[in-house]
């Protein structure tokens, strides 16, 4: 039975201990100051002792590809040259960094911001095939704003080679490996998707293989990493769209992503993270309560309407959450279940997280499951805990647990450009409160020097 404490390997990288944190918006855009709010956000984190960090979605893409605002674009080899100060602050605390390689696709932000598309009406989005009807329909209605462009073959080569490309500056700039934004409604779950993918040609699905133009997909974008990065970790979130709605009759089955993260091995990668996600957007990626005190938040409203185009729809959204947060309460390591029938099947890492709060749920994911011969996962991440711990790291590893109540208070705002941090006060006292009494110190940990 592996200790979270216990070193890893991830495609011949060796890693301190098997705790990650997991992708997160740090909203620090591209302009003034953005590898200093990288810094901020992450190098605490590494100070703290978290063996791998993944910072988060990253746009291959110059235009458009965004899901939310303020995301980082990476296509520019002078501003990825910069992000060594990053990866160089991280290092020096004996932590790593894999950089997560992003394109929205049809879950752009032009599509759903109101304001963000007032200002870039002639944006496109780009498109696996025609949307599904679905989104269709919420176009025609007026509540979100399509404008897709479907991807020819060559297109989708070339999609793949900005990928490739983005990878070679990222090592280029000391970055440890790199991360694929797999799930989460991005371009490559909508290229693995039958639901979005109804492609004729090599990159669609085939009969039995709902997946495979999302397999080819992720194998002509290995071979673009390979190709400007070389032998560099190469990992991928591997989507089931097991929580699609009701009235989504093509989503990706349990079996189907066990498949797929079956077949990358084959394809090269390093690692997988195998989650359950929707179709659409909802709370399936944040399964936790409603976060009564972000849509309550005063400050936030006009902003609220601006992203949303007015007041009306943004109080209909805010009910629809309320719904919502009753389908997807937070379950302990949600996505354990999944990952363990991946490792039953694979012997690269497999990498587990959703709703982790517990040394106890990481002892337990890391162990051999639940009184069977399977194996455990060989990693467990944490995500929305660090917006409220940045040096979460050292508790856990010293065998506490997260503050973090899966409030949702940190999301909903980050739709108006605000950064992720916590927004709960017994939360934020509690982390002072832990602060002040050096619960966060450790000298070992916070510098290799
Ligand atoms: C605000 C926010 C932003 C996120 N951004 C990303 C991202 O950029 N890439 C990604 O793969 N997952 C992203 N996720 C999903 C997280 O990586 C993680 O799977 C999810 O938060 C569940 O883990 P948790 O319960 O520990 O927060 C995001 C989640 C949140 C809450």
């Amino acid at each position: 039975m592996a200790s979270l404490d216990d070193p890893v390997e991830i495609g011949g990288l060796t890693l301190p201990n098997r705790l990650y944190r997991a992708p997160l918006l740090e909203c620090a855009g591209n302009g003034e100051g953005a590898v200093e709010t990288l810094i901020d956000e992450l190098e605490p984190t590494a100070a703290s002792g978290v063996g791998l960090v993944f910072q988060g979605a990253s746009i291959v893409t110059p235009d458009s590809g965004c899901a939310a605002p303020n995301m980082t674009r990476v296509h520019d080899p002078d501003f990825v040259a910069e992000l060594s100060r990053l990866t160089g602050a991280v290092h020096d605390h004996g932590g790593r960094i894999f950089l997560q390689l992003a394109q929205g696709g049809l879950r752009s932000m032009e599509v759903w911001h109101a304001g963000y598309r007032r200002e870039h009406p002639e944006m496109e989005q780009l498109a696996v095939s025609r949307p599904p009807w679905q989104l269709r329909v919420l176009d025609r209605a007026g509540l979100i704003d399509l404008s897709p462009r479907v991807l020819s073959t060559t297109a989708v080569y070339d999609l793949a080679e900005q990928f490739g490309r983005a990878a070679g500056y990222a090592v280029d700039a000391g970055y440890d490996g790199i991360h694929l934004s797999g799930a989460n409604m991005s371009i490559v779950q909508q290229f693995c998707s039958p639901f979005y993918n109804r492609r004729d040609d090599e990159f669609g699905p085939d009969p039995g293989e709902p997946a495979a133009g999302g397999r080819r997909f992720l194998a002509a974008i290995h071979d673009a990493v390979r190709d400007h990065a070389g032998d560099v970790p190469l990992v991928t979130k591997v989507p089931a769209e097991t929580v699609a709605p009701k009235f989504v009759r093509r989503y990706l089955s349990f079996d189907d992503a066990v498949g797929l993260a079956t077949a990358l091995v084959d394809v090269g990668y390093d690692a997988v993270v195998p989650v359950e996600v929707s179709t659409f957007w909802d709370m399936s990626i944040v399964r936790g309560a409603y976060p009564d005190r972000a849509w309550d938040a005063t400050d936030l409203q006009a902003d609220y309407a601006a992203a949303f185009g007015s007041p009306h729809y943004a109080r209909a959204l805010k009910l629809l959450n309320r719904l919502q947060a009753r389908r997807f309460d937070r379950e302990s390591g949600w996505n354990a279940h999944l990952c363990r029938a991946v490792r039953d099947r694979i012997d690269v890492p497999v990498l587990c997280e959703g709703g982790i709060r517990t040394r106890e749920t990481c002892d337990r994911l890391l162990g051999a499951g639940d009184g069977d011969r399977r194996p455990g996962v060989d990693l467990v991440g944490l995500g929305r805990p660090f917006y409220a711990e940045p040096r979460l790291g050292r508790r856990l590893l010293d065998g506490e647990d997260a503050l973090c109540e899966s409030c949702n208070n940190c999301t909903v705002p980050q739709v108006t450009g605000e950064r992720g941090r916590c927004r709960t006060p017994s939360v934020v006292r509690e982390r002072a409160r832990l602060d002040e009494q050096g619960a966060y110190d450790d000298e070992s940990a916070s510098s290799t020097e």
